[in-house]
């Protein structure tokens, strides 16, 4: 069974051959015009909310051919206490593949644990592996390459940013993740880096880590489930906005990301997020691309 949950759970070289067929995809629609997926249909699980997961899911699935089905909390039995688990084996029996996104990445294990189909992580609280393979496939249509470049994170040590570290460590990336001491990365996730020989990831918690950056990144300071802290939660991580001052002490070539939806004039202004450096929506364009590699690989299609 080829689950997608996380990162690290794959070879960096299934890693790269997941990116090389995206990009075969979207430069020549390799996939699309064979109808890779035609009878294949995917179960889309939604306890949280979503613009680009879920319409990039469904237009991936419907442009390869397949079928989609969006499930959400409020209007499901989810929503009233079936477990996942009974969700997990009820659903494999109607569909190919099940992707949830969840609150608890427990949930997501438990859905893998008992499905019947490949199930794909479209966002925990410990992680967003989908969104990094967009960004990657992004920097890699950019600068042409992954592992020379120098990555700084900026803002709340988020799922984001763990998959990142761990997107970093499959491929030599040098990354910075730089946060307030507050928000670091999760100590479980810190723990896992410190047995990965070889890696380029540290860590800081000065905000002028983005010194000679080629890729800045930016997230939401303010993430879902994080809402009550809200106002504590914006004037700590002020130091760490990315706007034209920070960009000048990146690069010269150096580009930004943000996974979106952004919250402009809190992580990022306006002046960056619309400048010439923004890679922002490319990014957005590229979750669909990635996740159409994604799911050949889970299908089976791509890969040994
Ligand atoms: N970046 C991202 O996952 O976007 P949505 O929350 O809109 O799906």
């Amino acid at each position: 069974m080829r689950h997608f949950l996380d990162l690290d759970l794959l070879k960096p070289d299934e890693l790269a051959l997941i990116l090389d067929a995206a990009l075969d995809e979207k430069t020549n629609h390799k996939f699309s015009k064979q109808a890779a997926l035609s009878g294949k249909s995917l179960a889309l699980v939604f306890e949280k909310n979503s613009t680009r997961t879920r319409i990039s899911f469904q237009a991936a699935m419907q442009q390869l051919g397949g079928q989609s089905f969006v499930l959400d909390a409020g209007t499901s039995q989810l929503g009233r206490g079936e477990t996942i688990a009974d969700t997990a084996r009820v659903l494999s029996r109607y569909v190919d593949g099940i992707m949830l996104r969840t609150d608890g990445h427990d949930k997501l294990e438990e859905m893998a644990r008992y499905a019947s189909v490949p199930v794909i992580n479209g966002l925990t609280d410990k992680s967003h592996p989908c969104q990094i393979m967009a960004d990657l496939l992004t920097v890699k249509e950019h600068f042409g390459d992954l592992s020379k470049r120098r990555v700084v994170w900026l803002g709340d040590g988020n799922n984001v940013a763990v998959s990142w570290v761990q997107a970093a460590v499959a491929f030599g990336i040098e990354m910075v993740v730089s946060t307030p001491d507050s928000m670091q990365i999760p100590s479980d996730v810190q723990d896992w880096l410190a047995n990965q020989g070889g890696h380029r990831v540290s860590f800081s918690n000065d905000p002028a880590a983005v010194a000679g950056a080629d890729v800045v990144i930016a997230d939401t300071w303010v993430s879902m489930g994080d809402e009550a802290e809200g106002e504590q939660r914006l004037a700590t991580l002020e130091p760490f906005q990315v706007n034209q001052a920070c960009m000048a002490k990146a690069s010269e070539q150096a580009v930004f990301l943000h996974c979106l939806p952004a919250h402009r004039g809190e992580e990022v202004t306006d002046e960056v997020i619309d400048g010439p450096q923004s890679l922002v929506f490319d990014e957005a364009e590229n979750r669909m691309h990635a996740q159409k590699a994604i799911l050949l690989w889970c299908f089976g299609l791509i890969g040994g």
